[in-house]
């Protein structure tokens, strides 16, 4: 191996001990701690740019985030990490988070500890704004920050001596088991994949296209090739199967050959693994490529424009159209006592979830063992390659990781590391398929971290959308009909866009009876970054449109926001805008009587309605499968092929089986590998707690018939219970069928933005049926998470591009909404026992921001009586005060 440039050893105490190290000019404290002391607590998610905070450690007593600290200037000093906490320290915030449901992915939590004792010293009583204004250098993204603000008044008032409550392991139906693995996750422990290290493990690095539209004419990677420590450099050539991928349409290519256009800066055209990250990455800048720059489109109206050029040569810019159409909409808006037509627009929104996309492959037979080393598994098939995948599939990353390779699909094992956030952004394959190859040529174990940046320009995000509305109403705010033109920017590659604009058009009604509809949704491609999945999958932009529409509306006909909700809301026996007749637990009606009297309580209040389906839907067969295993130490492992992403989905697993079984949830725990023939698609549209809940019933039950009195869980080892749950048939949007069912279920909600006095979000509440809660915390938690997400959305959010490039790479230029801006939220949970989800349960993992934006616009209308018909709402009073005195780090 090449020698390293090693430049300089410093020594420094590192919890308690001497330590030295060895850096090369520029790295950090973070870089040290994590690959040198081998320490895993201090998270990376978005080094260098010192904006998450999920890197913070102590520093002579000052929490600061290790990765904008220079490694050199620890010399000499006293540096604590949460691995050097004192244990009565350790349990008590682990169990604070634990129980007080303060953590979800987890990823941001350990940095979020480190300062919540730093705080703590300083302020033994803290209040929960000071709490607050402690975390205004982190960034959770799950959360909503107010279950972790609970977490830390627990944890200072245990630490002056005030007891803990007692967690509550029965794992019973609506009780809030701590979530699994939960002290492991708060204390930094569980690693996730880019924690994973393998003995001889080489580090991997990519390059990405300079230009969003370029003929690549040449690759030259000699030069790289010599670098030190690079072991080799990899392009299109070396690729032995299909190098196009994608979970519809295989249209993304996961290295781009000499010869070809570029779709966008996110293309991939070069890797190099080497002994080290720095010297992979070092070695990208000797990689010498010839462009022939091209002009691109960036918009969806230059991509339709005639003569317009192709993203993809020799297909249409446009991706897709769905339609539906029912009723006689020129007659019924030619009959209606008022008719009015907007147009709203949408923006371009980064998941920003806190764990960049890391993948970790090595050949070989591999299982996760302890301290983040995977150990070899002498047990089962041997297959050629072990793949330690964060994506929200492990199933769909398999199919497509063997198709890169040219090798069988039995060839790749595929283990879920749980990952650190996702909201869909982890739906399409990343790195997966370019890790796999790199250690599949060399033989070795190789791992690839992307940086914040290169994660913004890989993965999909959500989708900017102009909606052009014309709705009718009769005198009394009856709505009487809606057309609706939605153009959604697909960005460069297909990824599942075809079915977000297909959602989008399904939802463009709300949840609102409409006896006549003319619905068009077209997804069409430019050289902007890629768009897909992302949490609430087009219903949130429609929700947006529709929801202002109906404020315009009722204003027209006399009557108020939550009336003229009220009487077009959707009830059990009316048809949803698809034409599907909502058969039961519709609990529409009951959400918005729960929010009646805070929305009459204030004339700052804006009200909206949401729907969301439950389940892909839309003609597509789904299941959930699951198999338990008893151990031969008497516990419980319940295999099943969805995500955990911070959702609580395994934890959600373990209380489905034990209200059927009565086993304590301690001995219980969920995993997710190939290894296990339970395929069963994406953990996407809020599917993954019903069909897998429903299949964990089915193997459960067959397990408590095996637990007769006296029979030890220890008597059944090596058991295995198989369970399975078919949701019944839906229907293609726009089908002929005189009954459509397009999905399985649906969300609903109503939420409420009360404003102060100055224009501010003071107060939000949300009102969700979600058919039976399994875990309150949990329930609570993602909605709490998704009204952050969606006051983002309304107001601060937005990632802005000009001609295909962001303007900014930085995660504070995002505008995501810090702890001490975020208002009071209050949830109130709705139970409607919906018979298609396990014990009556929803999926809730995306409605909670549906009817965000629509709420905020409402309610500033009312303020200042401008009616917004853009997002972000940057230029409101609401706005400002979260985002316009920011330093925006552009
Ligand atoms: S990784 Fe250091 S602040 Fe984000
Ligand atoms: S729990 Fe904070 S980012 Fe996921």
């Amino acid at each position: 191996m090449t020698p390293s440039h090693t430049t300089e050893e410093i020594t420094f105490t590192l919890n308690g001990q001497p330590f030295t190290a060895r850096i090369e000019d520029g790295a950090s404290l973070m870089e040290v701690l994590r690959e040198q002391a081998g320490l895993i607590s201090p998270k990376n998610g978005c080094a260098p740019q010192g904006s998450c905070g999920c890197c913070t450690v102590l520093v002579d007593g000052r929490a600061l985030s290790s990765c904008v600290v220079p490694a050199r200037q620890a010399a000499g000093k006293h540096v604590v990490t949460l691995e050097g906490f004192d244990a009565r320290e350790r349990h008590i915030f682990a169990h604070a988070f634990a129980v007080t449901g303060g953590l979800q992915c987890g990823f941001c939590i350990p940095g979020i500890v480190v300062a919540a004792r730093h705080l703590i010293a300083r302020h033994p009583d803290p209040t929960r704004a000071q709490i607050a204004e402690a975390l205004n250098n982190h960034v959770c993204r799950c959360t909503g920050y107010v279950k972790i603000v609970d977490a830390i008044e627990m944890a200072a008032r245990a630490l002056r001596g005030g007891p803990l409550p007692q967690a509550d392991y029965s794992g019973a139906i609506g009780s809030s088991l701590p979530r699994q693995d939960a002290a492991r996750l708060v204390l930094g422990d569980r690693p996730f994949a880019d924690d994973l290290r393998a003995d001889g493990m080489l580090r991997g690095a990519f390059l990405f296209s300079a230009h969003p539209r370029a003929r690549v004419l040449r690759i030259d990677a000699s030069e790289a090739a010599r670098q030190p420590g690079v072991v080799r450099v990899f392009t299109a050539a070396d690729v032995p199967g299909e190098r196009h991928q994608g979970l519809i349409c295989p249209d993304w290519p996961l290295f781009l050959a000499e010869g070809e256009t570029t779709h966008c800066i996110g293309d991939i055209l070069a890797a190099v693994a080497a002994d080290t990250e720095r010297h992979a990455r070092q070695a990208l800048e000797h990689i010498r490529v010839e462009y022939e720059v091209l002009p691109g489109v960036f918009s969806p109206e230059a991509a339709l424009a005639p003569g317009s050029p192709r993203v993809h040569p020799g297909r249409d810019n446009l991706l897709s159209r769905s339609a539906i159409a029912r009723g006689d909409v020129d007659a019924a808006l030619a009959a209606s006592a008022f008719v009015e037509t907007r147009t709203f627009t949408t923006q371009l929104i980064e998941h920003a979830f806190l764990e960049p996309e890391a993948c970790l492959a090595v050949p070989g037979n591999w299982g996760l063992g302890a301290g983040g080393w995977v150990e070899a598994q002498r047990d089962g098939s041997s297959p050629l390659l072990t793949v330690f995948s964060q994506g929200q599939g492990i199933f769909d990353d398999r199919r497509q990781i063997a198709s890169f390779l040219g090798v069988e699909e039995a060839a790749v094992k595929v283990t879920l590391v749980s990952n650190g956030g996702a909201f869909g952004g982890k739906e399409d394959l990343s790195i997966q398929g370019q890790t796999a190859l790199m250690a599949m040529l060399t033989g070795r174990p190789v791992k690839v971290t992307l940086t914040r940046c290169e994660s913004i320009r890989l993965h999909p995000k959500r989708h900017p959308m102009t909606l052009h509305y014309t709705v009718g109403c009769d005198s009394g705010g009856h709505l009487t009909a809606l057309r609706a033109r939605i153009v959604g920017d697909k960005g460069a590659f297909a990824s599942v866009g075809a079915k977000v604009l297909e959602r989008a058009a399904g939802h463009a009604a709300g949840p609102y009876r409409v006896p006549a509809v003319d619905i068009e949704a077209l997804a069409v491609y430019t050289n902007n970054l890629p768009c897909g999945a992302m949490r609430g999958f087009g219903a949130n932009q429609a929700a947006f449109a529709i929801e202002s529409m109906l404020d315009i509306l009722a204003e027209r006909a006399g009557i108020d926001a939550w009336e003229i909700r009220w009487r077009n809301a959707v009830d059990a026996g009316d048809t949803f805008c698809t034409g599907q007749v909502l058969e039961r637990a519709v609990g529409l009606k009951d959400t918005l009587l729960a929010v009646k009297e805070a929305f009459y309580s204030s004339p700052r209040a804006g009200i909206a309605c949401g729907i969301k389906n439950v389940g892909i839907g839309n003609g597509m067969p789904e299941a959930g499968q699951a198999i338990v295993e008893i151990t031969a130490d008497g516990r419980v492992v319940i295999h099943t092929g969805f995500t955990e992403m911070g959702q609580g989905f395994y934890t959600a697993m373990a209380q489905c089986l034990c209200e059927i079984t009565a086993i304590d949830a301690r001995v219980v725990r969920t995993e997710v590998d190939t290894a296990f023939p339970t395929p069963c698609g994406m953990t996407t549209a809020s599917r993954a707690t019903v069909l897998g809940g429903r299949a964990v019933q089915d193997a459960a039950r067959k397990l408590r018939a095996d637990l007769a009195p006296g029979v030890r869980l220890s008597d059944l080892a090596g058991r295995r219970y198989a369970g399975e749950h078919r949701a019944g048939a839906t229907t293609p949007l726009g089908s002929d069928t005189p009954h459509p069912r397009t999905h399985m279920s649906y969300g609903f909600a109503t939420q409420v933005c009360i404003l102060d006095e100055g224009g501010r979000v003071e107060r939000f509440i949300a009102a969700h049926d979600v058919g039976r809660v399994i875990n309150r915390h949990m329930v609570e938690g993602q909605i709490e998470g998704a009204v952050h997400m969606g006051l983002g959305y309304a107001l601060t959010e937005a990632l802005t591009l000009s001609d295909g490039v962001p303007d900014s790479f930085k995660l504070r230029a995002l505008g995501l909404i810090r702890a001490r801006d975020m208002p009071e939220v209050t949830v109130l949970l709705i139970e409607s026992n919906d018979p298609e989800g396990p014990f009556g349960a929803k999926g809730v993992g995306e409605i909670g921001l549906v009817p965000t934006a629509g709420a905020v616009a409402n309610a500033l209308a009312r303020f200042d009586g401008v009616r917004r018909y853009a997002l972000p709402m940057r230029d409101s009073a609401a706005g400002r005060a979260m985002f316009g005195t920011r330093d925006s780090g552009l």
